[in-house]
């Protein structure tokens, strides 16, 4: 591990080989200078995921935070936002079994299968904020993975080739059934009453770092429009399992108040489903992204 200094004074400590780090030494409720907020996004778009332990956000103040990094969009496109922020997407199971009983098979035991958030519209998010608000003692840690390095992980004669394919993503069987229980979401400003599949390269360039990430994963990839559905198959598959290889990820116990920001174009997560009946809440404050490219 190392611990650096940054000019604004943040504490840096990494927590795996190529991605994660926590960032101590900064009260991120308050308004931030924008040396301090370079030196995050710098931190963030380096290690794909920082986490803030120990800190004291709101609704409000959380929106705020995100702020200095994006636009905040709609909590989520179908699921609705917290009451007083609908910015705000919060994940608590035993206070919305009901909502969740309608997930496709992504979901097992109150976890969550590898993917990347909101893949399934033409702009997926950039990236999201999370704050822990309730945690188990033990268990519900997430699992994040970095897709630069899995990409750069691959041979050369594989890397060219997949940077020709086009894959297909569908919100429609994890979400289909939480639509018809709410009726009609909302995204970029525009009613969500359908959810139709969307095209993305299975290959992105980063627009900030210009890295090559993997950009396909199990939560949301159909297919590959190019390939015989077989071919897909067995290729999605070999992608799925290189992509969350140990030696790319880092695993994250939460306690209360900590803060994850993750980017959400060159990452996937996982949240490990052995936590029973513990109560395990989550806020999500999501920013406006690109069309992948
Ligand atoms: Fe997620």
């Amino acid at each position: 591990m190392t611990a650096v200094t940054t000019t604004s004074q943040l504490t840096v400590t990494d927590l795996s080989g190529y991605i994660g780090s926590e960032i101590r030494g900064v009260d991120i409720s308050r308004p931030l200078d924008p040396e301090t907020v370079a030196d995050i996004r710098r931190i963030w778009l380096d290690r794909k995921v920082i986490f803030f332990p120990g800190q004291t956000l709101d609704p409000d103040t959380h929106i705020a935070f995100a702020s200095n990094f994006g636009e905040p969009t709609e909590g989520h496109p179908v699921i609705p936002g917290i009451k007083s922020n609908p910015e705000v997407f919060e994940i608590d199971y035993t206070a919305a079994r009901d909502l969740y009983a309608t997930y496709g098979d992504i979901s097992r035991d109150s976890g969550l299968n590898w993917h990347t958030d909101v893949t399934f519209v033409t702009r997926p998010p950039l990236g999201s904020i999370l704050r822990a608000v309730v945690v188990p003692d033990a268990g519900g840690d997430t699992l994040f993975s970095n897709q630069a390095a899995a990409f750069a992980g691959l041979s050369p004669a594989l890397q060219d080739f997949l940077s020709t394919l086009t894959a297909v993503h569908d919100g429609g069987p994890q979400f289909r059934g939480v639509l018809e229980l709410v009726g009609e979401g909302k995204w970029e400003g525009k009613p969500i009453k359908a959810l139709e599949p969307v095209e993305h390269p299975v290959v992105r360039t980063h627009p900030e770092t210009g890295e090559r990430t993997l950009f396909v994963n199990p939560g949301f990839t159909s297919h590959i429009v190019e390939l015989a559905r077989s071919e897909s198959d067995a290729l999605l598959s070999y992608l799925y399992a290189h992509s969350v290889r140990p030696e790319y990820t880092v695993r994250y116990h939460w306690t209360p108040g900590t803060v994850a920001f993750w980017d959400n174009r060159a990452t996937q997560h996982a949240v490990i489903g052995d936590y029973g009946d513990q109560h395990r809440v989550i806020q999500r404050v999501t920013l406006r992204g690109d069309a992948p490219r």
